[in-house]
């Protein structure tokens, strides 16, 4: 079991941000995360990562039992986390080469010497994502879309069980953001891909690898299971209190509002 969250509550202050949280995800399993704005997202990513801890319930993360020890940062060496929020952190001046091979480090820099291996581990994930054309131009001066490349190849470079994609298309152009959607099929249907957990707020989105999805809605799960029975008009139009319908087109679902 990658994940296993067992009835969950997390509260803030007077707020009760997360309600009765189950979310089971078994090894070779990609999963979807789908909520609105404000319906906990980035609390219950911050929770697997053990930056939050729950109120009440049981959390168990690649084997650790959250409350038994500290586990933070043994466990954050085993997640890959990219989000756009992520993307300005770098140093301007750093080339994508060393932005990738920060991640071995899990540093913002490069302030140690990086061994032959992790040159050539970061040589072969700038080729996996489409990046090493640009692997010497400084990162300050790439694209949204190619930041985000790098980043993802950055996040693999530590040999992560989980990558976490929080929004990764933000800010892009259709043909980038359906370039980038082919990278991580590609990723995904590799034999040794890290579990991923992918944020979005489009259904679009969801790739065939995605067969997993998760609905959270105002803190508590909505929805959970097989994509193909979770991302249904049906179930879409009770979620947004909102009729709309379900296409599917070459395994993908596309949203549009009812009348
Ligand atoms: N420390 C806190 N104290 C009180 N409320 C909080 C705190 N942190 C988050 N919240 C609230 O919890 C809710 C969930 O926030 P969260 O950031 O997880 O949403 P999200 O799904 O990531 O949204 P978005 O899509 O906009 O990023 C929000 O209503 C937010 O205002
Ligand atoms: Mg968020």
């Amino acid at each position: 079991m990658v994940l296993d969250l067992v009835n969950i509550t997390l509260q803030r202050d007077d707020a009760q941000i997360l309600q009765n949280i189950n979310w089971q995800i078994e090894q070779g399993e990609h999963w979807v995360l789908y909520g609105l704005n404000g319906s906990g997202k980035t609390a219950l990513l911050d929770l697997i990562n053990a930056y939050n801890f729950p109120t009440s319930g049981s959390a168990t993360v690649l084997g650790f039992q959250f409350g038994k020890v500290y586990l933070g940062e043994e466990l954050r060496k085993k997640i890959g986390f990219v989000s756009s929020s992520l993307q300005e952190k770098f140093y301007p001046t750093d080339n994508a080469f060393e932005v990738v091979l920060s991640g071995a480090f899990a540093s913002i820099g490069l302030y140690e010497t990086p061994t032959d291996e992790m040159r050539e581990r970061a040589i072969g994930l700038l080729e996996d994502l489409g990046c090493i054309g640009y692997a010497n131009r400084d990162y300050a001066t790439l694209s949204q879309g190619e930041k985000q490349r790098v980043l993802i190849a950055r996040a693999l470079m530590a040999n992560p069980s989980i990558l976490i994609l929080d929004e990764p298309t933000n800010g892009l152009d259709f043909i980038a953001r359906e370039q980038l959607l082919d990278s991580i099929e590609r990723l995904a249907i590799k034999e040794n891909s890290p579990t991923i957990i992918y944020v979005t707020h489009h259904v679009e989105e969801i790739l065939p690898v995605f067969t997993k999805t998760l609905l959270l809605k105002s803190g508590e799960v909505f929805a959970s299971g097989e994509t193909n029975q979770i991302i249904t008009s049906e179930i879409l139009s009770d979620y947004f209190n909102l009729s709309v319908h379900v296409n599917w087109e070459n395994n993908r679902p596309y949203l549009v509002k009812g009348k």
